[in-house]
């Protein structure tokens, strides 16, 4: 059987990170795509360079020219400009919408069968932008967000406990944003929920609480570190979960960026919902139930989104 190919359009720190994960772990050939000229090439060739030492099967080329992506099983776009310190993800808008409209056509004219996975920020008002662009199938393309969130929260919550990453699982809903919606109840050690820690005294709500508020900020704090750009290292990790997912139909059940027709009660929107998915796409968006306070977190997070998506028909014309 041939090799799956992966089409990573946009070369920079998360599209290099993809690339370099993506031949690690054998999920395909990757092209490289990107508007910089020397830059997909340049990464590509090092990557492939570290081939006989890593001792993959993959073969990698970078490229300016979309014909190149043609017939790719998998897009993943990072094209855009991440922010700098002090900047919020939707001060990117003006600039990214006008990227993804590029992008959307491109992919549309050379892979409309791929499952594409949107990480360029505003996330969710990009992932709808990219889709309106390229006309693909809803359940074809999706944003990078709740995986890449939920494993800031898993990491925080391992440190709190002390215990292994791999016990610790959490779901974080809603926008991918300050409005997000880390769900404690829905998070667990080994299958404890996080209030039964509280309650059996192994943290306190008050470090809970910031723990929350650290998994909200947590694209800043890095942001703020580095001072020159965006996380790329776990932000690529997260895709490539969900790219996996797709290529092997391993029905995972993660936290996507996914289009809501019905589900939670919203009228044809994208935002960040637990999904399964496998070799359709988007199999299913899993439609929990919500406690009050809960529900009002995810309405002010859908709220959010939605004016980013209004903002976004106001600068194109053809979104309106
Ligand atoms: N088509 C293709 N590539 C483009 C285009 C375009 N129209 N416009 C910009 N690019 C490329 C840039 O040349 C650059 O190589 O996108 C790449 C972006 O890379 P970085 O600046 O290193 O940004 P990165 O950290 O990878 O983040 C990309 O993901 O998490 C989000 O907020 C982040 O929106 C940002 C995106």
């Amino acid at each position: 059987m041939a090799r799956a190919k992966i089409a990573l359009i946009g070369a920079g720190q998360i599209g290099g990170t993809l690339a370099h994960l993506a031949a690690i772990k054998e999920l395909g050939d990757v092209v490289l795509f990107d508007i910089a000229e020397g830059t997909p090439q340049g990464k590509a060739l090092d990557i492939a360079e570290s081939g006989p030492s890593e001792k993959f099967d993959a073969t990698l080329k970078g490229t300016n020219s979309y014909s190149d992506i043609a017939g790719a099983d998998v897009c993943i776009v990072t094209a855009g400009v991440p922010r700098k310190p002090g900047m919020s993800r939707d001060d990117l808008l003006g600039i990214n919408l006008k990227v993804m409209k590029a992008v959307g056509e491109g992919i549309a004219a050379n892979a409309p069968d791929a499952f594409v996975i949107c990480i360029t920020n505003p996330l969710d008002a990009m992932v709808w932008a990219l889709r309106e662009f390229s006309g693909l199938p809803h359940k074809k393309v999706v944003g990078m967000a709740g995986v890449l969130d939920s494993a800031r929260f898993r990491h925080f919550l391992s440190l709190e406990f002390n215990v292994s990453m791999k016990d610790v699982s959490a779901f974080v809903l809603g926008g991918h944003g300050d409005t997000m919606v880390p769900l404690t109840r829905y998070s667990t050690v080994a299958g404890i929920p996080l209030p039964d820690l509280v309650e059996m005294n192994w943290t306190t709500q008050e470090k809970l609480d910031a723990i929350v508020q650290r998994t909200r900020d947590g694209g800043a704090e890095i942001v703020g570190l580095l001072k020159t750009g965006s996380a790329f290292y776990a932000p690529a990790t997260s895709a490539i979960e969900m790219a996996e997912a797709y290529l092997k139909d391993q029905r995972r059940l993660l936290p996507c960026a996914a289009w809501c027709d019905g589900e939670f009660g919203l009228k044809g929107m994208y935002v960040g919902v637990p999904t399964i998915i496998g070799a359709n796409g988007i199999e299913k968006v899993v439609n929990i139930k919500l406690a009050k306070d809960e529900q009002e977190m995810f309405n002010s997070s859908v709220e959010a989104v939605k004016g980013l998506v209004e903002a976004c028909k106001g600068i194109d014309d053809s979104l309106a």
